[in-house]
This record gives C-alpha cells, structure tokens and sequence, in this order.
C-alpha cells in the first residue's frame, strides 16, 4: 500500500494492526553515460512497493534525494549535504512517530546514504525520547540496502564477475531496465572503466572517474536480469522486513 495512495482514516486503521512502515531512499546522480540519473530512487521504489505488496505494509514516498555530493562535477546530480539529509530523515520520521508509527524500515538503494542515514538514525532516537512522544523507546530504524541482499550479491557474480563494478552497476541499470525498457539508453562504452580510486571531492572524484562508471560495465545489463534482481530483492527483504517487525 502506497501511503500517498491512501486517506487518513485508512492509514488510522492500518495503525490498529502495524506500526511499521517501509521508506525507499534513493538518490539523484549521474551513473556513467547510460545510466538513469534516477537509478537508485527508481530501484528503492520499486522493490519497496514490491515488499509493501507482499506485506501488505505501507510505503511512504520515496526519498529521491540523498547524499550524493561526490557526483555532483556531473551535471544533472542533485545532492543534500550530510546534515540536511540528517535533519530531513529527523523531521519525517517525527511525523510518522507523532501518528503512531514506530518501525521505520529503510530500502536504500545508494550506497553513499548509509553513512548518513545511520548518523540520522542515532539523532532521531535522541530527538524523539526528548520530545516525549509515547514508547518513543519503541521507536526502531532499520537500514537495508537492496544490492547488498545475499541472493543479489550471488546473482551479480554470475552474471558479470568483476564487471559489476561499484557504482553504474549492471545490476542496478538492469533493475531500471526491466521497470522503463523504453528508457534503455545506447553510447559507446569504453573498454577501459577507472577502479580503486578512494573518494574525495567532487572535482577529483570526476577526475578519477572520468565516465562515471566505477569499475563498472553496465553494457551487460537486461531487462531480463533486472526481472532476476527485483524479485530476489523483494524476496529477500520481504523476509527481513518480517524478521524486524516481530522483533521487540
Ligand atoms: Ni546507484
């Protein structure tokens, strides 16, 4: 259940049985010449409207905006600094709290949110004992990053090896593929992809990355393997959205 998609009496209702809810957070960045700048809010979305089905858990809008500073010498990347996105997470999970929900359980599908994310998580526990919201020591967040569920992992191998790379990944622009098959974008790849750089600022990081890709070669990707990707995500994550509900 889609929580845009719903009115206040049904969400009222739906809290008499459940006090979690599923968050997608994503991010706007460049992923090299073929990808989506929308890839890793358009595979969070998915996949969490996936596991709301499966659920029948609601899902709050998708967090399209992350931390993405790094990426941001690439035109079309937009980016929070850190202590926005802190104080973003802070104000939307006080909404939920103050209505009654309780278990917050993120898919993210960005790898440079989880930092952030878990900084946000530990101001929002603070935040909202202080405020003295009811069972506030209730209140649990839960990070899960899509790519990284095991059977995810395991697939990614054995379709690319090496080429998965870590960022413009096969495995995501597959994801992206099988939701927006018209959207498959044709340019030439080049052989070489840049790898092992660390990550400093925006400037360098386009420098040692000069396509975007890191490592990547998402060439490799199908519609085909995205359908493999999402359902095994959604299998997986279905599971562990489980697993933190019925924990106390
Ligand atoms: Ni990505």
């Amino acid at each position: 259940m889609e929580l845009r998609m719903c009115s206040w009496p049904e969400v009222e209702e739906y809290l008499k049985r459940s006090n979690g809810i599923i968050i997608p957070i994503g991010s706007t960045e460049q992923h090299g010449p073929t990808g989506l700048i929308g890839t890793d809010a358009i595979c969070a979305e998915e996949i969490a409207k996936g596991v709301g089905k499966e659920t029948g858990a609601l899902v709050t809008p998708t967090i399209n905006v992350g931390m993405a500073l790094h990426h941001t010498a690439f035109p079309g990347t937009i980016s929070l600094r850190p202590t926005t996105l802190i104080l973003y997470i802070q104000d939307f999970l006080t909404s939920l709290a103050k209505a009654g929900f309780r278990k917050f359980f993120f898919i993210n599908g960005h790898g440079g949110n989880i930092a952030t994310l878990k900084a946000a998580f530990s101001q929002v526990y603070e935040h909202l004992e202080a405020l003295k919201i009811p069972e506030s020591e209730q209140v649990k967040c839960k990070l899960a990053n899509w790519y990284m569920c095991p059977g995810v992992v395991e697939l990614a191998k054995k379709l690319y090896g090496e080429e998965e790379g870590s960022h413009a990944t096969p495995s995501e622009i597959a994801v992206t593929q099988y939701f927006y098959p018209d959207a498959v974008k044709h340019f030439p790849l080049t052989k070489e992809v840049a790898k092992g750089y660390p990550i400093y600022g925006p400037k360098n990081f386009r420098h040692c990355y000069p396509d975007g890709r890191m490592g990547s070669n998402p060439a490799l990707a199908t519609p085909a393997h995205g359908q493999q990707f999402y359902e095994i995500a959604v299998r997986e994550l279905t599971a562990s959205y489980r697993e933190f509900l019925s924990c106390s």
